[in-house]
């Protein structure tokens, strides 16, 4: 076995034993795109299940395994904007240098959450995240937008959160 695939299998086993027992659905650590000053979406948390965190601390990213699981997304948010029944979201790879849309994703989001979304009442959006075996292995920070059609910058949610796949 080369180092690379002891490390699969390693992973695997920790996961065999692990995985389904120690984490159902976990907290996650997410930081805001934007500063408080200009932001109109307060998230108070978001969670994904399964995920495997590898010391069960809510600041380890979530592991998740391509080909295997079909991970769920929720997230429960506030807004200060009243919204339309036409919320746009798209989700990106973050990279240094540009953003990488993750291709194929449903661009509506009120398949995923109660429209129109009402200014001060807590939300929740659920989606499901199928972790495909095509999918490159490896840490992604991926950034989360939803925006109410016509106002990408003011009627927006934004998010970042960290995820690994192996
Ligand atoms: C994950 O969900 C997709 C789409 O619903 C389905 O085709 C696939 O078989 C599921 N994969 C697993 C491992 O359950
Ligand atoms: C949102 O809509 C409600 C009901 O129509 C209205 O009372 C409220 O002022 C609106 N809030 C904002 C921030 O536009």
């Amino acid at each position: 076995m080369n180092r690379s695939r002891a490390n699969l299998f390693l992973f695997q086993l920790i996961g065999f034993f692990f995985y389904f027992e120690n984490i159902a659905c976990a907290d996650v650590q997410f930081s805001n795109c934007w500063k408080p000053e200009v932001r109109h979406c307060t998230v108070h948390s978001v969670k994904i299940d399964p995920c495997f965190q590898e010391n069960g601390l809510a600041t380890d990213p979530c592991e998740l395994r391509r080909g295997v699981d079909n991970a769920t997304l929720v997230m429960e948010y506030t807004t200060d904007f009243n919204t339309t029944d036409h919320v746009l979201q798209m989700a990106h790879k973050s990279e240094p240098i540009a953003d990488i849309p993750l291709e194929g994703m449903d661009t509506e989001a009120c398949h995923y959450t109660t429209c129109p979304i009402i200014a001060g009442e807590r939300s929740t959006y659920t989606f499901p995240i199928e972790i495909k075996e095509v999918y490159p292995e490896g840490p992604y920070t991926i950034k989360w937008k939803l925006w109410n059609d016509g106002e990408a910058i003011k009627e927006a949610c934004c998010l970042k959160f960290k995820i690994v796949l192996h």
